[in-house]
């Protein structure tokens, strides 16, 4: 398995940041080390996204720092060069997924169905995102993939937090889990990097069962 990939999983709890000013992925980067969380997907829903990601990588060694809602080529070179160590796209694109094998970039294509699925893993992709996964069918929906998908370990998100990751981590198809709930919009705004580091905790906390 890829190296980034093992070491997310040995993370477990992968947060999601949406930045409407890149000077506070640094600060939100902190924060989650504090918690022992070294990764963040940044998101390109705005126009920020590749900034703030080369202030990471300028300014945080070790900090694993991924590119999401990549849905271009185009994006996926951009997010490179700023020094992205991970690609997650919603869905599964077989030109991004070809593009990132051949660019030795790790990426988490996201799925909801099993053709998606099997697209997937015809092409050597076998740790897949499940979104937007409470709205389909959550953690029954990835129960019924581990029939046919046994050698797919999922990384559920959307309306993931750490009051329902449990439902999800009963599963033995689920390795991680992400979502936006840790670097929420009101804690960006009010630039509450402790309020961060805090609900990392607690969420890393139920992911491990045990106090960190
Ligand atoms: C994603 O792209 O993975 C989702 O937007 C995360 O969903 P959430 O914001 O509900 O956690």
């Amino acid at each position: 398995m890829n190296k980034v990939i093992e070491k997310l999983k040995q993370i477990g709890v992968i947060p999601l940041a949406v930045f409407k000013d890149e000077k506070q992925a640094v600060p939100v980067a902190n924060a989650l080390s504090k918690a022992r969380i070294d990764t963040l997907e940044v998101t390109l829903r705005t126009e920020k996204g590749v900034k703030a990601i080369e202030e990471i990588k300028k300014n945080c060694p070790g900090f694993l720092a991924g590119a999401g809602t990549v849905k271009t080529v185009q994006q996926a070179k951009e997010v490179k060069e700023a020094g992205a160590d991970y690609i997650v796209t919603p869905a599964y694109d077989e030109i991004i997924a070809n593009w990132c094998k051949e660019n030795d970039m790790p990426l988490l294509p996201g799925v909801t169905t099993p053709y998606e699925i099997q697209k997937a893993v015809g092409n050597g992709f076998t740790t897949l995102k499940f979104f937007p996964a409470e709205n389909y069918g959550g953690a029954k929906t990835i129960k019924a993939f581990a029939g046919p998908f046994p050698e797919v370990s999922f990384m559920p998100t959307g309306g993931i937090n750490t009051e329902n990751m449990g439902n999800y981590l009963a599963n033995s198809n689920v390795s991680m889990v992400g979502g936006g709930w840790i670097c929420s919009q009101a804690l960006l705004e009010k630039a509450d990097y402790e309020g961060i580091t805090n609900k990392a905790k607690e969420a890393l906390q139920k992911f491990l069962g045990y106090e960190v």
